[in-house]
């Protein structure tokens, strides 16, 4: 492969340091299985599943005759008023995949896009029980739920809310449940479950019957892998009953297997009453996102409306995009045909392992993980959170590609990596952790 030679200047690069990129590209440009390759030909290993997005790997044919075949067929349909058949296929083929009872799906382009659907889904559901005076949210320090504005509101990552305050949506946030004491815990801490009590503090503070939802990342994800305490979101389900409010799960990351589960709420136990969907739903191929609620929450929307004009005011051009569809319906098959959701859970105590070995370097001050994703604390720096996009570079030059958010890595390979591709991800991050300067 040549060197291409690229204007840099007009692409104005999202969530990036566009004047350190262009001192220093750092490209993609063909990937397979759990590879990539830059343009000059380097083979960089893909420990982050592109953005969490490509758990059956890269390359699937499946997928690409699917979406071949959809463009030539039905290229695009509109979803105000009008419908095609393969979206109803794949809100049926999600629901049997979903715990029982969240069977109702509306569709979008992105997490972010699902995450303010939701939002909107749950206002929508209050006013149509006779409770419009639930506006209130509530979320979680740590947590990201995307960039729209209603995420940037829940958001409890301060460098996503810091530049943008004052256009935000009322929400009160919780405690994260990290703590010192879980240092290199393998799975979920034993304490912590208590953590879930701030809900209740802040119904009380605020007033249950102000707050229409709370929203949680099941495993706290772009922080760097935070795994809830056992009993925490079992908690978090019996205060919001008791206060009427909706759960939200935000299974962004955490759906389609990564947990060893379908999603995080059956690997836990704890069913939410909407759960917003993107990433993997498409293994990444197509844009995609989907909102699953009870079929009450639909119901109450829907029954409420008796003039004929659409019940939810709501919606994107892109809404069960046919070709999306195909994409999704094709990557359902390969999870299934390929038994990568039971492969993730076999896989998960090796992958732990590994990913544990790396306790004694140097540069890395705390480990996580969960099924197939584990959080890798690099040990601050001068600048607290500038470590992680450093050694992010570090790992690229060395043949490694993962996700870094300030001084954690999130490394979660695709559900397809083996045995010797994750020993090759390992030996990248132990020769770069292993530096004692960086
Ligand atoms: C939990 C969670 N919610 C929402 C989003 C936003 O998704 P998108 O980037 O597709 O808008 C993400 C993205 O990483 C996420 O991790």
């Amino acid at each position: 492969m040549n060197q291409i030679p690229i204007n840099m200047k007009n692409h104005w690069m999202p969530f990036t340091n566009n004047k350190m990129f262009q001192k220093q590209p750092q490209m993609f440009q063909k990937a397979e299985g759990v590879r990539y390759w830059t343009p000059e030909g380097q083979e960089i290993l893909d420990g982050s599943s592109g953005l969490f997005t490509c758990a059956a790997g890269h390359g699937r044919k499946e997928i690409a005759e699917a979406v071949y075949k959809q463009l030539m067929e039905l290229d695009y349909s509109p979803h105000f008023q009008r419908a095609a058949p393969i979206s109803f296929e794949l809100a049926e083929a999600l629901s049997d995949l979903l715990p029982e009872g969240l069977d109702r799906i509306f569709f979008g382009s992105s997490g972010s896009e699902a995450v303010d659907s939701a939002m909107k889904i749950c206002l929508a559901y209050h006013k149509a029980k006779g409770e419009p005076q639930r506006t209130r949210f509530v979320s979680r320090s740590w947590g990201y739920h995307g960039v729209n504005l209603g995420g940037t509101s829940l958001a409890g990552m301060v460098g996503n809310r810091r530049d943008f305050s004052g256009v935000t949506c009322d929400v009160v946030h919780m405690r994260h449940t990290w703590n010192e004491d879980q240092r290199f815990t393998k799975g979920q801490p034993q304490d912590g479950a208590d953590l879930a009590d701030d809900l209740e503090e802040i119904c009380q503070t605020y007033g249950g019957e102000t707050i229409a939802a709370v929203f949680v990342e099941p495993i706290a994800g772009s922080i760097g892998t935070i795994v809830p305490p056992v009993g925490y979101l079992q908690r978090l389900r019996e205060l919001a009953d008791k206060y009427g409010i909706l759960l939200v799960f935000d299974e962004v990351i955490t759906g389609f297997g990564r947990t060893g589960s379908a999603f995080a709420a059956q690997e836990f136990g704890v069913i939410p009453d909407v759960m917003t969907m993107a990433k993997a739903l498409t293994n990444g191929a197509i844009p995609m996102s989907a909102v699953a609620v009870k079929t009450e929450i639909q119901a109450a929307v829907i029954d409420s409306i008796t003039a004929d004009r659409p019940e939810l005011m709501h919606g994107y051009t892109y809404s069960a995009h046919p070709v999306a569809c195909a994409a999704a319906l094709a990557t359902l098959g390969i999870y299934k045909n390929d038994g990568l959701f039971e492969k993730a859970a076999s896989f998960s105590p090796t992958f732990l392992d590994a990913v544990f070995s790396l306790r004694n370097l140097p540069q890395v001050s705390d480990l996580r993980g969960y099924g197939m994703m584990a959080g890798i604390q690099l040990t601050p720096g001068e600048t607290p959170g500038a470590k992680g996009s450093a050694v992010q570079r570090k790992l690229f030059d060395e043949g490694l590609h993962v996700k870094a958010t300030g001084d954690a890595l999130i490394f979660a390979p695709a559900l397809v990596t083996e045995e010797e591709d994750l020993s090759g991800m390992i030996d990248v991050l132990q020769k770069v952790l292993g530096q004692a300067d960086l």
